[in-house]
């Protein structure tokens, strides 16, 4: 496969940045997107040219490092797949693909297609744990009786990766999807009542305050989630932000 990449280059937080014109040939549409991002550095490098900056760690959808707006979309054109499962064959001989970093004011870009996703972990830290008794009288988190639906509901929201995609495709850059998926994982549990509404009150203040939008209700974050976290994890975060403000 022959390829034109336009892929956003940005030397540091500071730098205008600007797109830039790559062509590449022999590509396999068997390789992954990442592997022929490693291919272009090779040869970049081979150049004596700087190598484009990327996010990667598992390369099996796994870690939510990968983070690209291909094209237009965040993890690119397949569905429920990250950009390291993405395979060169979603692609056609002659095509100009555009490759760019998320875009939210809440993840600034550190150089080219990496962002600081850091907010990400403010919010987990100002409530997305579970406190627990370590004083070696804990009850086994297996003794505690959890109807199905509720532990796959649970399953469910706590496949969510971190990857940021339902940012960067949301109009407002609301952080939302994530946020939810990260209360629900514990709302749907006995061992997430105890901290429940300090929870959900801490980590939405969080969310608004690392300066992420709010929710506009497009789903455009429910269809680029590389897990399909659904709205239905927002509107059960909804519901527990509610219930705790009531009961304030
Ligand atoms: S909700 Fe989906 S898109 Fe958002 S961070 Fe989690 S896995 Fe990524
Ligand atoms: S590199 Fe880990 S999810 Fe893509």
């Amino acid at each position: 496969m022959k390829l034109t990449l336009k892929i956003w280059r940005q030397k540091g937080p500071n730098d205008k940045g600007h797109m830039a014109t790559y062509p590449i040939d022999n590509i396999d549409g068997d390789m992954s997107f990442l592997e022929m991002l490693d291919i272009l550095n090779e040869e970049l490098i081979v150049k004596g040219d700087d190598p484009i900056a990327f996010d990667h760690d598992c390369r099996e959808g796994i870690c939510g490092a990968c983070s690209l707006y291909i094209n237009g979309e965040a993890h690119g054109p397949d569905r429920a797949v990250t950009t390291c499962q993405l395979h060169m064959r979603k692609f056609s001989d002659g095509e100009t693909i555009y490759i760019e970093p998320w875009r939210a004011k809440a993840f600034p870009v550190i150089k080219d297609l990496v962002v600081d996703r850091s907010a990400f972990d403010r919010i987990i830290a100002a409530g997305g744990f579970v406190s627990v008794n370590t004083s070696g009288n804990t009850v086994d988190a297996n003794a505690i009786p959890i109807p199905k639906a509720d532990a796959d509901a649970a399953f469910e929201a706590a496949t969510c990766i971190g990857c940021g995609a339902c940012v960067a495709s949301c109009v407002n850059s609301s952080a939302m999807l994530f946020v939810s998926a990260k209360v629900s994982q514990f709302a749907f549990l006995p061992q997430g009542q105890v901290e429940a509404k300090e929870r959900v009150m801490n980590m939405v203040n969080m969310m608004d305050e690392e300066g992420f939008g709010n929710c506009s209700n497009t789903g455009a974050c429910e269809v680029e989630c590389p897990k399909e976290i659904t709205l239905s994890s927002i509107a059960k975060m909804n519901r527990e932000y509610l219930k705790a403000v009531v009961s304030k």
